[in-house]
């Protein structure tokens, strides 16, 4: 007995440790100061995560669509959930989401907390018809009344859906990636970490490529997004010379009825299109979506909030046609000014997936079996 306190006691030692060693290459992990990690409450959150009875098939988990060998992504080009339903976008990385200044990729949700809560009750997603199924479901099983009263003291009846959010948040938390063969050689000092290829690369990333505008590296670290949104010209087609309307038809619907944005956007795929506007209703944000992090694209294909482009070499080629697949395809209206024909040769294009595929943390190219 004694000797297997002692192990919990070190083994929760140790994780909490973990959680705060930051990674080369990453800032601290930024916690809220309502919602602080402890080792009880990312295993509680580890749970929930991977928890399919959750869902109205009892097939659905956080991770069905965020699985740590995939990256923590499906590798689909759009998400599938209860009863094999399609969404209408690609499951992003969990992978550092935790430094985003907004969650989904049009940030309709401004925290982990906030994004957790959503999918448990999308319709295409966990498929519950509300949070109240959603706990007495964790009610009726006494490992999570046992989890929760040590994690919050909170007796069955007082758990809340904010106590189920930040639990899943603090798991999150602890996903986070750096150590890349591009972090030792940026931030380590090995020069030799990144072959010669890789460091051309990372020279058109910087200049030629003007990646780094909306892909930032900093001086001590590197996130790879700004926080913010564009439209560089993905999935318009979808909607060209339809923005308008199903701009204004979305703007209608919003005052005149409570609209669940969450459904409305994973359902249907014009509104879906309309990206950072649906939030803001800033007709500038029209197909504007964040700009994702770069770190682990290895694992994380098919790419886009839309899942349209297949390999890093599509991507690379969609740049360089100045945000099209072809170089005779329109553009789209609402283009940002930053997304412009590249002129790079083969060589040059080469040497930025290389470099791309640089950014791949060790830990997480181990879990996908690579
Ligand atoms: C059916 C598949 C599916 C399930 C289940 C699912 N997600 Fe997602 N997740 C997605 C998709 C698709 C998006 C992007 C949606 C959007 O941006 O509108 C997303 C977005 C996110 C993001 C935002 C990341 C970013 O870059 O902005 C986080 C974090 C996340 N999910 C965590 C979770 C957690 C936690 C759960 C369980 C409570 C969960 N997801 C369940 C598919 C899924
Ligand atoms: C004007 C800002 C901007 C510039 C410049 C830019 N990006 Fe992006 N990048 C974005 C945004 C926004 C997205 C998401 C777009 C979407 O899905 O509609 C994105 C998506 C990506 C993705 C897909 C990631 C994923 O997980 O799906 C890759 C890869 C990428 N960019 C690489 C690059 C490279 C390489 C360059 C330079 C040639 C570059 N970007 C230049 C803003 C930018």
């Amino acid at each position: 007995m004694i000797i297997k306190l002692t192990a919990a006691f070190i083994s929760s030692l140790i994780s909490v440790n973990a959680i705060a060693a930051t990674p080369l290459g990453l800032p601290p992990v930024p916690i809220p100061a309502n919602n602080p990690q402890s080792a009880e409450k990312i295993k509680l959150g580890d749970k929930l995560y991977h928890d399919k009875t959750l869902s109205a098939d009892g097939k659905v988990s956080c991770s069905t669509c965020h699985e740590e060998k995939k990256g923590f992504t499906d590798n689909l080009p759009v998400s599938k959930g209860i009863e094999g339903k399609s969404g209408t976008r690609n499951a992003p990385t969990v992978i550092n989401a935790a430094y985003y200044t907004s969650q989904f990729w049009d940030g309709r949700e401004p925290d982990l907390e906030g994004q957790s809560k959503g999918p448990f009750i999308n319709p295409v997603e966990g498929g519950l018809a509300s949070h109240q199924v959603l706990l007495d479901k964790i009610r009726a099983n006494k490992d999570y009344i046992t989890a929760f009263k040590k994690v919050f003291g909170v007796t069955n009846s007082a758990i809340t859906i904010d106590h189920v959010a930040k639990s899943i948040a603090s798991f999150e938390r602890t996903i986070i990636g750096g150590n890349s063969p591009f972090d030792h050689y940026q931030y380590g000092g090995d020069d030799k970490a990144l072959n010669a290829a890789e460091k051309r690369g990372l020279e058109v990333f910087l200049n030629k490529g003007r990646c780094v505008s909306c892909h930032r590296i900093e001086q001590t670290q590197a996130l790879f997004t700004d926080n913010r949104f564009h439209n560089i010209g993905i999935g318009f087609k979808k909607i060209q010379a339809k923005e308008n309307q199903t701009a204004a038809a979305l703007v209608k619907k919003k005052h005149n009825t409570k609209l669940d944005m969450d459904a409305e956007v994973l359902t249907n795929k014009y509104v879906s299109e309309l990206g950072r506007f649906a939030v803001t209703e800033n007709l500038t944000q029209v197909g504007a979506f964040k700009t994702p992090t770069l770190r682990n694209l290895s694992l994380t294909a098919p790419y886009m909030h839309d899942g349209s482009l297949k390999t890093l070499e599509d991507v690379v080629d969609f740049y360089n046609n100045g945000g099209r697949i072809k170089e005779t395809d329109p553009l789209s209206g609402f283009q940002s000014g930053g997304i412009r024909p590249l002129h790079l040769d083969d060589k040059q294009k080469k040497d930025l997936v290389a470099f791309l595929k640089a950014l791949t943390s060790p830990e997480y190219k181990k879990m996908a079996g690579k």
